[in-house]
C-alpha cells in the first residue's frame, strides 16, 4: 500500500482500514485480513507495557516494535508513531524520524499536535519524511487536557481542529489521524481536506478507521473506549475477528451510532 494508493481509495470514495500491532505476529494476521495501513502505535505503552498513558514509551521501544510488525507484514503501509517529546522542535523531529525509518522499516512517521507543528512538518517532508499528522483528542497530552474526553464539541474548539487540519494539510501531511471528536465535524474536516482522513471515534463519515488491535479483541487489561468494538465473541477466532473489522470498515457497517459521538 502506498500513499498514491490511500490517496486513490479517498477519491473513489473505498473506506481505508488501519490497525495497531506490535509483533510480527499479529501483523502477519492483519495483513492476511486485508488491513490497508499497519500503526506501531505509542498505545503500545498501554496494551503491552502496562502503563496507564502513552507517556512512558520511548522511541526505542517504537524502534523495536517496528522491526517486529516489519518482519511480520509486506502489504499494509507501515506507520510509526512518534513517541512524546521525540519531536518536540523540527531537529529532534528530524533525527527521531530518521531513525523510525531506518532502523524501524517505518514509511510514515506520526505526530500529535496542531499548528505548532507546522515548521516541523515541512521539515520533515521536504526531506522525504512522510507525515500523518493527529488531531481531536491526542492521548500525549492527556495531563494538559486532564483526561481522556470527546474534544471539538463547541464551535470554538471545533474551529481550532477544523484549522488545524487545513493548515497541517498545507504544511504537507500526507495522512489525518482525528480521535474522538463528533461526527459532524468529522465529517466537515473529511469533506475539507483533499488527505484521506482516518477516524477513532470520529464516526463513519471519516474516509477510514483505525482502533488498537487488542481492544478489538478484548485482550486489554483496562477498560477499553466506548467508541472500540470487541470483535472477538461474534466471530470466535482471531483471523475472523480481523476480517470482520475489515469488513464492517469497508462497507460503512462500523463504526455505528454507539460506536460514535453525536
Ligand atoms: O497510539 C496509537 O495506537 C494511536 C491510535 C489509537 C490512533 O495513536
Amino acid at each position: 500500500m502506498t500513499l498514491t494508493q490511500l490517496q486513490k481509495l479517498k477519491q473513489q470514495g473505498q473506506k481505508i482500514t488501519c490497525l495497531t500491532a506490535y509483533d510480527a505476529s499479529f501483523a502477519y494476521l492483519l495483513e492476511q485480513a486485508g488491513v490497508d495501513i499497519v500503526l506501531v502505535g505509542d498505545s503500545l505503552g498501554m496494551v503491552i507495557q502496562g502503563h496507564n498513558s502513552t507517556l512512558a514509551v520511548t522511541l526505542d521501544d517504537i524502534i523495536y516494535h517496528c522491526q517486529l510488525v516489519h518482519r511480520g507484514c509486506q502489504k499494509p503501509l507501515l506507520i510509526a508513531d512518534l513517541p512524546f517529546m521525540t519531536y518536540a522542535t523540527p531537529e529532534m523531529a528530524l533525527n527521531s524520524a530518521a531513525r523510525l525509518m531506518r532502523e524501524g522499516q517505518a514509511q510514515m512517521v506520526k505526530l500529535e499536535g496542531g499548528d505548532w507543528l507546522i515548521d516541523t512538518i515541512r521539515t520533515l517532508t521536504e526531506r522525504g519524511i512522510p507525515v500523518c499528522g493527529h488531531l481531536g483528542l491526542m492521548p500525549q497530552f492527556v495531563h494538559k487536557i486532564g483526561g481522556y474526553q470527546v474534544q471539538g464539541r463547541d464551535q470554538k474548539s471545533a474551529e481550532i481542529i477544523q484549522n488545524s487540519a487545513l493548515n497541517l494539510q498545507e504544511a504537507g501531511i500526507s495522512l489525518l489521524i482525528l480521535e474522538c471528536v463528533p461526527n459532524q465535524l468529522a465529517a466537515k474536516i473529511t469533506a475539507l481536506l483533499d488527505i484521506p482522513v482516518i477516524g477513532i471515534g470520529a464516526g463513519v463519515d471519516c474516509d477510514g478507521q483505525v482502533l488498537v488491535l487488542y481492544d478489538i479483541l478484548g485482550i486489554t487489561p483496562h477498560k477499553p473506549p466506548s467508541f472500540s468494538k470487541n470483535f472477538l465473541p461474534a466471530t470466535g477466532s482471531i483471523p475472523l475477528a480481523l476480517e470482520t473489522f475489515v469488513k464492517e470498515v469497508k462497507t460503512g457497517k462500523f463504526p455505528d451510532s454507539e460506536h460514535s459521538f453525536q
